[in-house]
């Protein structure tokens, strides 16, 4: 009887591909030389080579990634928090956490936690010896939104502006760098820029935030000032200049004089500047006289955006302009 034929082979000859394939697979499953756990000029430059194609992590957090962790809630029986203290306290069991107050006693009273013997031993041992103020991390609310909000901040300005590593950008006002650090983890080294007035945040940036995730590497140019003044950052043209949360807290002149200088520093047309919550330095002036003085700047208004939060029950109001004119 002849066997039946697939595609004009026959069925012996599917089984032997079928089985070659099978073997091949296996092989490059178990066998160790074929993965990078091995060492050896070889391997290392394959190491390399797989490293210069890798593709860049995303900006966004992807609908996959929150029907994944769902799933994870669910599989751990995790979907349900407690909605009273009452039933807070019920799960700590044994878990006793101190507030940032009572944290902040026990450095003063004991000098740290250190287990050193003596206050000078410690003290050499220390790199980066950060104040307590610092440590207890009372400056991941000194502006009032959660934390957590940066992360939203970031996703919504790496998506609306096309974000690469290699993209150059400038927060003006970055405070204590809710905002920020996301996008100097994200970013090539120097390639974050920021203009603060704020002594305190600058050193809560500076001391704790940067050390404390490991982004020291990362060269942020984080550059003190209030007068809009960005000649300490070179002729460094951006891809994004963004201020969250911080023209509606300066005059109107100052924004103005900001804007005449970035306008200059912004690339032309696909680069973008985005402003948070309102643009009432424009408003105020009325509709025609914004748009007249936006476009003696060589600026252009290109509307207004809204972005939901990932963790709580909020959303953020963005405008977006760019640069019409080489
Ligand atoms: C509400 S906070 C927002 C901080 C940060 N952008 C965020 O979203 O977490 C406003 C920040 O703008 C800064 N700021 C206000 N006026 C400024 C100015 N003229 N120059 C530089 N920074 C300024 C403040 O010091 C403060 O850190």
């Amino acid at each position: 009887m002849a066997s039946p034929k697939a595609g004009g082979l026959s069925a012996p000859v599917l089984l032997l591909i079928g089985a070659s394939a099978a073997a091949l697979f296996l092989f490059f499953l178990y066998n160790p030389s074929s993965s990078c756990t091995c060492s050896g000029p070889q391997s290392q430059s394959r190491i390399v080579a797989a490293e210069r194609t890798k593709a860049p992590d995303p900006v966004s957090t992807s609908p996959d990634d929150i029907a994944w962790l769902k799933l994870q809630l669910q599989a751990n029986n995790l979907q349900d928090p407690p909605t009273t203290p009452e039933a807070w306290h019920e799960l700590r069991k044994g878990i006793n956490p101190r507030t940032r107050e009572q944290q902040l006693q026990d450095f003063r009273q004991y000098k740290g936690i250190s287990h050193y013997e003596d206050e000078t031993e410690a003290r050499n041992r220390t790199a980066l010896p950060c104040p307590g103020e610092l440590l207890v991390e009372e400056h991941h609310s000194n502006y009032g939104e959660p934390w957590a909000g940066g992360r939203d901040v970031f996703e919504f300005l790496g998506q609306s502006t096309h974000l690469s590593r290699n993209s150059r950008v400038l927060e003006i006002g970055c405070g204590t760098l809710r905002v920020g650090l996301h996008f100097i983890r994200y970013l090539e080294p120097g390639h974050f820029h920021c203009l603060e007035r704020d002594q305190l945040s600058l050193m809560a940036a500076l001391r704790y935030e940067l050390p404390s995730q490991g982004l020291l590497h990362k060269r942020p140019k984080i550059v003190k000032g209030d007068d809009m003044d960005f000649s300490k950052f070179g002729d460094t043209v951006f891809d994004l200049i963004y201020a969250s949360a911080v023209f509606l807290h300066m005059p109107d002149k100052l924004v103005w004089v900001g804007l005449e200088r970035l306008a200059k520093r912004l690339k032309p047309f696909d680069g973008r500047i985005l402003v948070s919550h309102n643009i009432k330095f424009c408003s105020r002036l009325g509709g025609e006289e914004c748009t007249r003085r936006l476009s003696n700047l060589g600026l252009e208004y290109l509307g207004k955006h809204t972005h939901d939060s990932l963790l709580f029950n909020h959303y953020e109001i963005w405008f977006e302009f760019r640069r019409n004119k080489p």
